[in-house]
């Protein structure tokens, strides 16, 4: 089955689906991208990501003319036309194509938009979760506004392919103060020596994660004790458990951060649950 891109108003095969070699995104990272996880065919956490999608175009003054409404339109059209059931979809914006040079263009021109859909099979995916998975820890390298989803993600690729040499799924940054900021892909947690669900708050510099903030709300649901609070390398490895956020990720379990091994060596029992009622209610959520 051919996959099917969407470009600048236009389903297009994947295969085939192209951008002009002077998109400032090729040349510049001038851009900004949203990925939402699909269930069923729909959106997951649709709303927060549609909200930080519009924020990131306003931090970068880029302005696309395209409602919400006609956007959601063209992610569930790629979706339907992909098949996916249960995956992915990614949606990118840049500021569009003009001749090198750094400033903005003079004149108005047309962003750039792509988005593509992909499937991923959810037998694996609860498998990994089962099994948990190793994250290493990198010097923090990225720049100051990471709170901005934007796809200059140098960094992040460095770290992700040394935690992949490292047979490692995640890295996390570590910042001058020894305490993580987040993950390459995903915003970090753990669950700390004295039982308290932990994670960076936002006043840092870190993706506002939608994963995180829907989990934060299923934490105080559940009536588990959270704290938004920063945590050192050491208090992670230290801690009962950990697990990371993320659209790509959902909610999954870290058994071992670099070379300690947390606790008995297998997914703790707030990060599987936590991950059980996150993809339960985004799923009936979803639209
Ligand atoms: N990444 N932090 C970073 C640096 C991220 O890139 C992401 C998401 C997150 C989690 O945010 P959210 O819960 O809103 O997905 C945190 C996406 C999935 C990606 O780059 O593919």
């Amino acid at each position: 089955m051919s996959r099917i891109a969407y470009v600048n108003g236009r389903f297009t095969r994947h295969a085939q689906a192209s951008v002009h070699i002077e998109d400032r995104g090729y040349q510049f990272a001038d851009g900004v991208y949203e990925v939402w996880a699909v269930f069923d065919g729909r959106l997951a956490d649709s709303a927060g990501h549609f909200e930080r999608l519009a924020r990131s175009l306003g931090e970068l003054r880029i302005s696309i003319p395209l409602s919400q409404a006609a956007l959601g339109v063209i992610l569930r059209e790629t979706i339907r036309r992909n098949h996916v059931r249960n995956g992915m979809v990614y949606l990118q914006v840049t500021r569009g194509v003009a001749p090198r040079d750094h400033p903005f263009p003079a004149g108005a021109i047309r962003p750039s938009l792509v988005v593509t859909a992909k499937s991923v099979d959810m037998v694996k995916s609860q498998a990994r979760a089962a099994d948990g998975v190793k994250v290493i820890t990198v010097p923090e390298t990225r720049w100051a506004r990471c709170d901005i989803k934007t796809i200059g993600l140098l960094p992040n690729v460095l770290a992700k392919q040394a935690a992949r040499e490292a047979g490692a799924a995640e890295a996390w940054f570590v910042d001058d103060l020894g305490l993580v900021t987040e993950g390459a892909s995903s915003n970090a947690w753990i669950v700390d020596a004295k039982g308290v669900l932990r994670t960076r708050d936002t006043q840092a510099n870190i993706l506002r994660g939608v994963t995180r903030k829907s989990v934060l709300a299923l934490a105080a649901k559940l009536g588990l004790t959270f704290e938004e609070r920063a945590f050192t390398v050491d208090e992670a490895k230290q801690a009962r458990e950990a697990f990371i956020t993320g659209a790509g990720s959902l909610v999954l379990p870290v058994t071992r951060i670099d070379a300690t091994v947390l606790g008995d060596g297998a997914p703790g029992p707030v990060a599987k649950r936590l991950r059980d009622v996150y993809i339960q209610q985004a799923r009936q959520d979803a639209a």
